[in-house]
């Protein structure tokens, strides 16, 4: 039977733009003992993967709560002692960081976790990066010509080495056989990269890749080099469809829809009762400030709006040239339901952009599976809206319906990330780029 993958969307202080204010929740995504405990209930609660995305600039304004973070890394490597089964996956962008060091981290990260790494390829959608590298902000068609070439570069680094490279035979004194060694030799239009790296091949093969773009150029690359996409939806037409463009991508790179795992964000706001739910959702929302939710609009919209007349209906809008994903579905939603600004804040603030999933357990276990079923979710990118309440509510409250359905594993099996996503080790490409 065919069982859903579930990620933790790790935000330290939750993925609702004010969940730090729920009494009780943590306010600090500086906080290992915390994050620890989150990882921890991840894994108990049988995950295939937590990820953490990363910004490369602090923004106080739009952002106060997401500002002060740990580096992703850093903190995965640490998790990855704390940890034993799960997929450990982090952003690193590939518009300001350079293919060798990126391939480099992920398969140290792979070696030191055995076989649990994954890395979110974004492109990096804000321009505020770019002060802090002494550079321009590429824009939305370059960064993508950028991280295609980048991504394969990256994939081609992690196949310099054959497997069993590394001989360490005592009686003859040979330590690495050339022969299996392939450097890359890649003179392309945005890096030229020799190889091979100076870590051996990762036990997956290659770490997983995640993607979320969900511009035509994000679900091109996604299509043609991602294991798990990260979908922006709201409603499940909206996510039947995008899973759909993105699976259909795939046969004209030579891929099976299996090869794909597309993981829709959900927020689940969950109660013993619909009544409980509902309260804390209300007590939530309640927490907004029309500033910072502003802000954060402002930012996934890429428009000015402080002109703009708050109960208004949002109407028709330009796409920007930030992130197209996130644009495009809360556009849509607004048009859809003839939403006002404050409407599309309110929306946006609860899950910053994300699908809301609020109700009593059984319902919404019933509404994740009718999507799992439904053709439009391989599983979910859990983001709870604070921590620890909002992950304990879903795995305390929804996984062991979903496990009594069979929807859902009861315990782990296998090794690495890949295995727990049902994907095969790749082959090396034999120091040659990926098609
Ligand atoms: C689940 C999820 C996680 C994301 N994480 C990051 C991130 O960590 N850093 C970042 O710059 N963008 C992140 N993004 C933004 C997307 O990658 C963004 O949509 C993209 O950079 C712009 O591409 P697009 O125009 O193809 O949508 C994330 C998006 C989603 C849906």
């Amino acid at each position: 039977m065919r069982q859903m993958h579930l990620g933790l969307f790790l935000l330290g202080t939750g993925s609702h733009v004010a969940g730090w204010r729920m009494p009780g929740a943590v306010t600090s995504f500086q906080d290992f003992h915390a994050i620890q405990q989150m990882a921890a209930t991840a894994e108990r609660g049988c995950f295939d993967l937590i990820f953490m995305g990363d910004n490369l600039y602090a923004d106080p304004g739009a952002h106060p709560s997401y500002t002060l973070r740990l580096e992703p890394l850093t903190m995965l490597a640490a998790l990855a002692m704390t940890t034993k089964h799960i997929g450990l996956g982090a952003t690193v962008a590939t518009t300001y960081s350079d293919p060798w060091s990126v391939a480099r981290a992920f398969a140290s990260l792979d070696h030191i976790s055995g076989g649990r790494a994954a890395w979110n390829a974004v492109t990096g959608s804000s321009a505020q990066a770019a002060p802090n590298f002494g550079r321009t902000h590429p824009n939305h068609a370059e960064r993508y010509a950028i991280a295609a070439e980048f991504v394969d570069v990256v994939r081609g680094l992690w196949d310099g080495w054959e497997d069993d490279a590394l001989v360490a035979d005592r009686a003859s004194g040979l330590y690495l056989d050339p022969a299996k060694l392939h450097p890359l030799n890649h003179e392309g239009v945005h890096f030229s990269v020799k190889g091979p790296l100076n870590i051996g091949r990762a036990p997956q093969g290659r770490p997983v890749i995640l993607q979320a773009g969900g511009s035509e150029a994000g679900l091109d690359l996604a299509a043609r080099t991602a294991d798990v996409v990260f979908a922006v939806v709201q409603d499940f037409e909206e996510a039947r469809g995008q899973y759909r463009a993105l699976k259909s991508r795939l046969p004209a790179y030579g891929r099976r829809p299996a090869d794909v795992a597309v993981l829709p964000g959900v927020m689940p706001i969950v109660g013993r009762t619909e009544r409980e739910a509902l309260d804390k959702l209300a007590q939530l929302q309640g927490f907004i400030s029309p500033g910072n939710a502003l802000q954060l609009l402002q930012d996934r919209l890429g428009i000015d709006l402080s002109g703009q007349d708050m109960d208004a209906p949002l109407g028709d809008l330009p796409l920007h040239d930030g992130g197209h994903g996130f644009a495009r579905t809360l556009l849509n939603k607004a048009r859809r339901d003839n939403l006002t600004l404050r409407d599309v804040y309110n929306l946006l603030g609860a899950a910053r952009g994300h699908w809301v999933l609020c109700g009593a357990a059984e319902k919404v276990a019933d509404t994740l599976q009718q999507w799992f079923e439904g053709g439009a979710a391989d599983g979910f990118n859990v983001m709870p809206s604070h921590f620890p309440g909002g992950m304990d509510d879903f795995v305390n409250l929804v996984v062991p319906i979903l496990q009594e359905r069979g929807l859902f594993r009861t315990h782990y099996e296998g090794r690495t990330l890949r295995d727990l996503l049902g994907l095969d080790r790749p082959e090396r490409l034999g120091g040659r780029k990926p098609a």
